[in-house]
């Protein structure tokens, strides 16, 4: 399921314009009949310049299915993913991203294919070959020690071994650690994953969980994620958990894992996740998945939590705040997620936002307050704070504070300027109009001028896309 390709007409014009053809011109044809399949290979790279290997042209994935078995005592995956997908060409070979285990076999509609591998690309080559518009399955089979991956501000993610498990956290770049696939947020697809571990560990994956089934020592759970997810927000956190299952008032079913050593500690972030989903419903809409809940792990390698669509995961106990942060990663960042990683404010800000609407709703600070703090607009004009540009942090900084403290003053500096009902508004439609798909910046601005009726041009260029503190808007 793709919303939105990246470089599509652009990469073409390269392509045309490296074969020394206009790129236009029909002159690209292959000699044959008119109307005859002409087979090239997909794209390697969504054409993301934050992360160019990922993602690939030439197919959209629907729907992954993941089996893997893991030993936390030995640290050995033995894996098959199923990956249901779409031609968008002709194709006689396309990529997959990949960083896990070697692969053992692999299957194209049944036929044994050809691959190579060269850094994260998995190169297959399909025989009979793809057809535009055609449905294929791909079968990979692989097994050994999944790689932990170091990010460029060198955070770690991917396959992380604990003292009792995994933990499993996705963005920006780790899902192709543990399954091959389009690893751009892009690219959404259905998942499901069976995931085996011996008897006394628990395995957590995203959506509805649809059987635990034990035999010969052995534990298999089967999880189900029937919204589109982009591949970054996967998860089969693994490890000694206290499940526990509730309601929300709105009917939404909540499945919490919790370390038991950090059962204490966690107890009232956990306590609070019915309150704090019934309150974003109330301003961002309802709930947009089946299924709610939070993984809380001791991954102390980790030192972050992150959004994993239904049940964001916490290397530690987390605080009230930063359960809210990542429950409201829900709607913004799950449900709409970015187009290109370098719109990470629209995650990073609007979660941040939400905090400071929690934090006023549940009688701390007023977001008015928060906006002027020394951490927010009482930085000095003189910080290194102000020469990020909040649209384009790049990789090194997306997880920084600008994206969400000067994203979080972006929203608030917004709802000043074209009022609470407009804004309200705004940031409500723009989860109904964008759920389980992509959006930009520029449609953001596009959306809020819409909305408003203003031109925000000078308001969205000063928070948005230049350095430098803004002193009037
Ligand atoms: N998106 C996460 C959050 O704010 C944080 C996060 C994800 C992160 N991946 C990361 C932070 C890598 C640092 C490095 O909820
Ligand atoms: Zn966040």
């Amino acid at each position: 399921m793709r919303s939105r390709r990246i470089i599509g007409t652009a990469l073409a014009t390269v392509l045309g314009a490296l074969a020394g053809v206009p790129a236009a011109a029909p002159a690209l044809a292959a000699p044959g009949n008119p109307g005859e399949p002409r087979y090239t290979a997909g794209a390697p790279s969504a054409g993301d310049p934050y992360f160019p290997d990922q993602g690939n042209g030439g197919y959209d994935v629907r729907h992954y299915d993941i089996a893997l078995s893991y030993d936390p005592a030995t640290r050995y995956m033995d894996a098959t993913t199923t990956i249901t997908a779409a031609a968008t060409q002709d194709m006689d070979a396309f990529d997959l991203d990949f960083r896990g285990p070697d692969v053992t076999s692999l299957t194209v509609n049944g036929h044994k294919a050809s691959f190579t591998r060269a850094g994260q690309e998995l190169v297959v080559s399909p025989r009979p070959k793809l057809k535009a518009g055609q449905t294929f399955t791909v079968v990979a089979s692989y097994a050994g020690t999944p790689p932990v991956i170091t990010d460029p501000d060198g955070s770690i993610e991917g396959w992380v071994p604990t003292d009792d498990g995994a933990f499993v956290p996705g963005e920006p770049q780790g899902a192709p650690a543990w399954f091959p696939g389009d690893d751009h947020p892009t690219d959404k697809a259905t998942f499901t994953f069976h995931v085996t571990v011996p008897d006394g560990v628990t395995a957590v994956g995203n959506g509805r969980l649809v059987s635990k089934t034990t035999a010969g020592g052995r534990t298999t759970f089967v999880w189900d994620q029937a919204e589109p997810m982009a591949t970054y927000l996967a998860t089969v956190t693994l490890g000694t958990f206290t499940v526990a299952e509730s309601v929300t008032p709105g009917g939404v079913p909540v499945y919490t894992a919790v370390d038991p050593r950090l059962a204490t500690q966690s107890a009232a972030a956990v306590a609070r996740i019915p309150d704090i989903l019934e309150y974003f419903s109330s301003i961002f809409g309802p709930y947009p998945f089946g299924s709610a809940g939070a993984i809380v792990d001791r991954a102390p390698d980790v030192g972050y939590a992150l959004e994993s669509q239904t049940k964001p995961i916490f290397s530690s106990a987390p605080s009230v705040g930063t359960m809210a942060h990542e429950l409201a990663h829900q709607w913004y960042g799950d449900a709409v997620s970015p187009a290109r990683w370098s719109d990470i404010w629209l995650n990073e800000g609007f979660a941040t936002y939400a905090t400071w609407l929690w934090t006023e709703h549940t009688g701390g600070a007023t977001a008015q307050q928060t906006f002027a703090s020394s951490s927010n607009y009482g930085r000095a004009a003189t910080s290194s704070f102000w020469q990020v540009v909040t649209a384009d942090p790049g990789p090194e900084d997306m997880f920084g504070n600008v994206p969400y403290n000067r994203g979080a003053m972006t929203l608030h500096a917004l709802r000043g300027k074209i009022g609470d009902a407009v804004f309200f508004k705004l940031i409500k439609d723009w989860v109904a109009g964008h759920r389980y798909g992509n959006a930009s910046t520029a449609e953001f601005v596009d959306a809020a001028q819409k909305a408003s009726g203003m031109d925000l041009t000078a308001f969205f260029d000063v928070w948005l896309y230049q350095k430098g503190k803004p002193a009037s808007w």
